[in-house]
């Protein structure tokens, strides 16, 4: 006789463990977390089982990610989640479930998504039991969910940031549902641990350390729709790394909106740079990345640490937003040109071969031409290894989206184009100073342009393409660096 498992009886560790066609599904769900998720995956499973019967075939889902790091790692875990359940994985959105895991950190993030869903209107006409499901930060936005109910009624399901655990649970009462399911968190303070995650690479994976943000930029949305910031426990985050490192990974990005904040909040309070360094005790793991970090924030313990390391990566993401002290003052980033000039020397200083990434942001409410000037002359001063640079986007319910001043679209064209050509110029000459040399890389694919080469990442993460064969995917290899192209290079593998 088969035996059923009572997953309220099973230890959080261990559900990964537990075939879900045999858990009990008669009794009630448990009331806890995780184990009402795996609960829920199988009730799911049960339906897709049979769903699959029925047409003979098995049931696909496409899951299509918006937006920053973050939301990459979630839709690893809603990935796991549909693997548990039972889909099996396409690109295609001609698919029996699409999953859209938005972002809205700019509005032409929001534009995509709602020109997206036409296309899938179209397909869902011809498949009508196919089932379409939204998620992440732009589903927060209340104005989103009005449009959505208005103009875009065959969603099946939509979710917001705070409830991803309760993926699995949502899925089912969409199945049970006629009509369009919808539950959005304003906040949380929950953070579930152990629900099951289907990387997308073998050989490296992010890892959340905290959530959230309170830092209010004034022209961001990101407090507003992530919420206030939660750091998870060492304890966790610490055991995750050592699951992974036992898995293959050998690079890992710890993610988190500040980084440098994480650990503030805990009720045993512990610093970024006192995480890292236990991070780096793990055997196996090779490469450690980390993101995002905020200048107001960055420590000279993490510059010590950063600096003594053999493992954390030589690249350091400091957002700038602007040079120019008026405008920083006005996006609430808490440091003036001097105090990130001072700090980007510092670090320049300390650890010569690093490379230091920025975001900027042109035409915020009342810059002019002086303060885009401003910016120039740090991206000059700093020699960003590059610089992603973006058209200020108004987002409504943040503070800046009420501030006078909007700025004129020729001031902003001129000035983002004068911008992009001196980041460029810096990110060629700052690249382009490993030419010749032998370095690390690892190999993370074969190159989609060109079959025969792969393609891989230094440490100081500029992308390097050499000739190689498929095998060497998920190692470090010693390549030469002999053509620099910009943001790029062609290497040869080399003994070093
Ligand atoms: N408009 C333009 N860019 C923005 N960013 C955040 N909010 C906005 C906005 N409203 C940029 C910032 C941030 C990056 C992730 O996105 O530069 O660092
Ligand atoms: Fe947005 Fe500022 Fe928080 Fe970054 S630090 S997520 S830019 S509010």
């Amino acid at each position: 006789m088969d035996c059923y498992i009572d997953l309220k009886n099973v230890e959080a560790e261990e559900l990964k463990n537990v075939d879900l066609d045999k858990v009990d599904v008669t009794c009630s769900p448990p009331d806890f977390e995780p184990q009402r998720q795996y609960y829920f995956m199988a009730k799911c499973r049960q339906i897709v089982q049979s769903e699959s019967k029925r047409l003979g075939r098995p049931l696909y889902a496409c899951s299509v990610t918006f937006g920053c790091q973050m939301n990459a790692r979630d839709s690893e875990k809603l990935s796991g989640i549909l693997e548990c359940v039972g889909y099996s994985a396409i690109d295609s959105e001609e698919a029996d479930l699409v999953i859209y895991n938005t972002c809205t950190v700019r509005d032409n993030a929001n534009q995509r998504v709602y020109g997206r869903l036409g296309v899938l209107h179209g397909l869902k006409k011809k498949n009508p039991h196919m089932k379409i499901a939204l998620c992440g930060c732009m589903m927060q936005e209340e104005s989103v969910i009005e449009k959505i109910q208005k103009s875009y009624r065959f969603i099946d399901l939509i979710f917001g940031t705070h409830n991803i655990f309760k993926f699995a649970e949502l899925l089912y009462t969409m199945f049970a549902s006629e009509r369009t399911v919808i539950d959005i968190w304003k906040d949380t303070n929950q953070i579930v641990e152990n629900l099951p995650v289907e990387r997308k690479y073998p050989f490296k994976s992010g890892i959340n350390i905290m959530f959230g943000c309170n830092n209010f930029c004034s022209y961001c949305i990101v407090p507003y729709v992530r919420g206030r910031e939660r750091s998870r426990n060492p304890e966790d985050i610490l055991r995750e790394i050592k699951t992974l490192a036992a898995d293959g990974v050998v690079e890992i990005m710890l993610l988190g909106q500040n980084v440098n904040s994480y650990g503030k909040n805990l009720a045993k309070p512990m610093s970024f740079a006192s995480l890292l360094k236990e991070a780096e005790k793990i055997e196996g793991i090779e490469r450690i990345r980390f993101m995002t970090s905020h200048p107001k924030d960055l420590s000279d313990d993490l510059i010590a640490v950063m600096k003594e390391s053999r493992k954390i990566c030589r690249h350091l993401h400091l957002p700038l937003q602007s040079g120019s002290t008026r405008i920083l003052q006005a996006m609430n980033r808490r440091y003036t040109k001097e105090q990130y000039l001072a700090l980007a020397e510092k670090i320049r200083k300390e650890i010569p071969d690093i490379a230091i990434t920025t975001d900027i942001i042109v035409g915020f409410p009342g810059e002019t031409m002086e303060d885009i000037d401003e910016t120039i002359d740090v991206v000059k001063q700093v020699q960003f290894d590059n610089a992603f640079t973006f058209i200020y986007s108004k987002r409504t319910g943040t503070p800046a989206a009420s501030m006078p001043g909007q700025v004129p679209e020729e001031i902003v064209k001129e000035g983002f184009n004068k911008l992009l050509k001196t980041v460029q110029d810096t990110a060629r000459s700052r690249v382009s100073l490993w030419n010749g040399q032998t370095m690390p890389v690892l190999v993370e694919e074969r190159n989609l342009q060109e079959k025969s080469l792969l393609t891989g990442r230094l440490s100081n993460n500029t992308i390097v393409h050499f000739p190689g064969d498929a095998s060497l995917i998920g190692q470090i290899v010693n390549v030469r660096l002999k053509e620099c192209h910009g943001f790029y290079y062609i290497g040869e593998t080399a003994e070093l």
